[in-house]
């Protein structure tokens, strides 16, 4: 025990996993609402729809407070300190949408009971497999007619390749949905349509000879809890915490968070199953407890400011063990500069304030000047360094065009600095070397973006000419460019630290020519550490 752990124990630091439209909004305003972070429903949702009524996407963020507390939401549930963290859906799904992940301890996958597992789901849940992140699911919308649940089950086991471990187990569906089954405190939680705050849904204990329950329910759906309840007893494995931790299963809970049915009892359970900061191992295999004396964390996001007169900006940063204390210096490991860590702040649902002190699991805002990047780690004591966050796969690309060919140095150093900010990734042809360079975004808004920080920051116009291409992987091993070059639907391009990376025009030519080089000693990659020169 250290004179941190207590502090530490009751961090839950976490994000939403989801398809656009599951119920994200919908979901984290409940959980602000129960957290008293909020106190009247529609303020989250304002803000969403505040963020789609416009196309100029510039003028909202000049509003900076928008996408800067929407970032990370603190609230407080049964004496523990949630940290909510918004991984951006929608048009603004991002580079950010994935590095976000890296800071969360455990994650929510939310799907719509009607929908099932949807594309965007997909890709978050690797990113979350990658990092070896929990998930626990919620199965949204229980209010409509959906699919059948044991079909959603064998989705989510069949797509995504984890096994579930349903905690309740939803009684009737859309008009007939009657409650869930509580399969762990074995009792039954009644539905109540709900749309305004956040209210205590009746609860009847018993289990499935209680003959209250049968009263409650109907003889019907009686019958069918009590069939699925021994078809789920016999055949699902009961549930293992450490499968669980290590992201090797997931427990599920049914709910509906319009109705703001099953979001209390899920926020109780979640609490106990989310885990509080645990261990994190560094770039060179030491391990560092988060209640070590020595302060340590790392900047997963940068906010640039978008006031083209102040070029300070905002590094998220997730605290990994030890205190933060206002005006505390800690070391900047890549460059060993020591940093005075004096203008920071905490994020409220609704507000950002300055933070005195932060423990591991918390983020704090530091204002940076330019010094931070993305991946940094900043310490005291002994040197940590944390592996960087990886770059992820592109999926849009776009060839620059100059409108003034004078500005090629300005043009280098603006794409230099966002591509180092993480705004975007910068290719390079191989022949055509810096001539042209090509950009690669996980979505298509961070093309947006930099042209218009090129324009106000760096005083260079430029447009951009898509290019026909959707998938992207680097490449390790022995791979002959000049041959792959001649496969149609195929470029081949080098990343700013020299690596190569091949674009392909469809998902199909990706799988085909992967699968035309599986007995040669080449690997097409997903996913690539920043700083790791080729
Ligand atoms: P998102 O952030 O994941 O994109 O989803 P959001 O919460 O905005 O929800 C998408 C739509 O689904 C909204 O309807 C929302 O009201 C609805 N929804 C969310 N949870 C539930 C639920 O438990 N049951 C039902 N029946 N609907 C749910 P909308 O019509 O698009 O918007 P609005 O007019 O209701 O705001």
């Amino acid at each position: 025990m250290s004179q941190y752990s207590e502090e530490i124990q009751k961090r839950r630091t976490f994000a939403i996993i989801s398809h656009p439209d599951a119920g994200k909004t919908t979901l984290t305003e409940k959980l602000l609402l129960y957290g008293g972070a909020v106190h009247t429903a529609g303020s989250v949702k304002a803000r969403k729809s505040a963020r789609h009524a416009t196309s100029d996407w510039m003028s909202m963020e000049q509003e900076r407070g928008i996408s800067i507390s929407t970032s990370v939401m603190h609230f407080v549930w049964a004496g523990c300190e949630m940290n909510l963290l918004d991984t951006p859906g929608h048009n603004d799904f991002s580079e950010d949408t994935y590095r976000t992940l890296a800071a969360a301890d455990s994650a929510i996958m939310l799907l719509d009971a009607v929908k099932g597992v949807e594309p965007q789901t997909i890709k978050l849940f690797q990113v979350c497999r990658m990092r070896g992140i929990p998930i626990v699911t919620f199965i949204n919308k229980m209010d409509r007619e959906g699919r059948d649940p044991l079909e959603l089950l064998s989705e989510i086991e069949e797509v995504l390749g984890i096994p579930t471990s349903p905690a309740t187990w939803p009684v009737g569906q859309g008009k007939n949905f009657v409650g869930v089954y509580d399969r762990w405190h074995k009792r039954l939680m009644k539905f109540e349509r709900a749309d305004g705050g956040s209210n205590r849904v009746p609860v009847i204990d018993g289990d499935l000879d209680d003959p209250t329950l049968k009263n409650e329910i109907g003889a019907r759906a009686y019958e069918d809890l009590r069939d699925a309840l021994e078809l789920l007893d016999g055949a699902g494995a009961p549930f293992d915490r450490e499968a669980f931790l290590a992201g090797k299963l997931s427990p599920v809970f049914f709910g509906s968070a319009l109705t703001n049915f099953g979001v209390e009892p899920f926020l109780d359970a979640f609490i106990h199953l989310a885990p509080a900061p645990r261990n994190r191992i560094t770039a060179d295999g030491d391990t560092v407890t988060p209640d070590s004396d020595d302060f340590s964390g790392f900047v997963f996001k940068i906010q640039a400011n978008m006031d083209p007169r102040h070029r300070d900006r905002i590094a998220f940063f997730r605290l990994c063990s030890g205190r933060f204390e206002r005006g505390m210096q800690a070391v900047l490991g890549r460059t060993g500069a020591k940093l005075t860590l004096s203008k920071s702040l905490m994020f409220m649902a609704q507000e950002r304030s300055n933070v005195e002190e932060a423990y591991a699991g918390d983020i704090v805002g530091l204002w940076d000047s330019g010094q931070l990047h993305i991946g940094d780690t900043l310490f005291t004591g002994k040197p940590v360094a944390y592996e960087g966050i990886p770059r992820f796969s592109p999926e849009h690309f776009v060839r620059v065009v100059l409108r003034d060919p004078l500005k090629r140095k300005q043009l280098k150093k603006g794409l230099d600095e966002l591509s180092e900010e993480g705004a975007v990734q910068v290719f390079y042809d191989l022949e055509r070397m810096e001539r042209d360079p090509i950009l690669g975004a996980v979505g298509r808004l961070q093309f947006d973006v930099v042209q218009n920080r090129l324009e106000t920051e760096y005083n260079v116009r430029v447009t951009f000419d898509s290019l026909p291409y959707q998938h992207a992987r680097w490449i390790e091993g022995e791979l002959d460019a000049d041959e792959m070059a001649r496969r149609s639907g195929t470029l081949c391009l080098r990343d700013i630290e020299n690596r190569l990376i091949v674009l392909f025009s469809s998902e199909w030519m990706m799988r085909r020519i992967i699968d035309d080089y599986k007995d040669k000693p080449v690997e097409f990659i997903a996913a690539v550490q920043p700083g790791r020169k080729a």
